[in-house]
């Protein structure tokens, strides 16, 4: 038993210490909402971060991106062809952080940059 528990405790140090994290851990899902405006589907963009730490300026390519509603600055901020997201804040630590569009197929985005606080 407590070898166990001493193992589990330095497993949870490794872990959180980030480890092996960087941002291409980071992945990008995209689902319909079920939602529609005026017919026009709308989709939802699920940014996850599986790492014990932080990432902050996620941008995303967003060449092309013309979403049918305008999507606010404070979320998917376009400056060329990049998209910066939540102007730069973190995405913390093993969350999700969603958004959602509206448009008449899904835009493919992929992550082009991100700065993690993984040490
Ligand atoms: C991050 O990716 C690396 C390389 O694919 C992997 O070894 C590591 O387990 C991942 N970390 C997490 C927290 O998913
Ligand atoms: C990613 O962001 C960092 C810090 O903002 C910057 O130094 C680096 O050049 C960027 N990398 C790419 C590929 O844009």
């Amino acid at each position: 038993m407590p070898c166990k528990l001493l193992c589990l405790l330095i497993l949870v140090t490794f872990v959180s210490q980030g480890y092996g994290c960087d941002r291409s851990n980071l992945t990008l899902k995209q689902s319909k909402t079920g939602n529609l405006y005026k017919d026009v589907t709308e989709w939802e963009v699920r940014l996850t971060n599986p790492c014990p730490c932080d990432f902050k300026n996620v941008k995303l390519s967003c060449t092309g991106f013309k979403p049918v509603i305008p999507i606010d600055k404070s979320v998917l901020s376009k400056s060329g062809n990049d998209c910066l997201l939540i102007n730069g804040q973190s995405v913390g630590y093993k969350s999700d952080y969603v958004f959602r569009y509206v448009c008449a197929t899904s835009f493919n985005f992929k992550i082009l940059n991100a700065t993690s606080a993984c040490s």
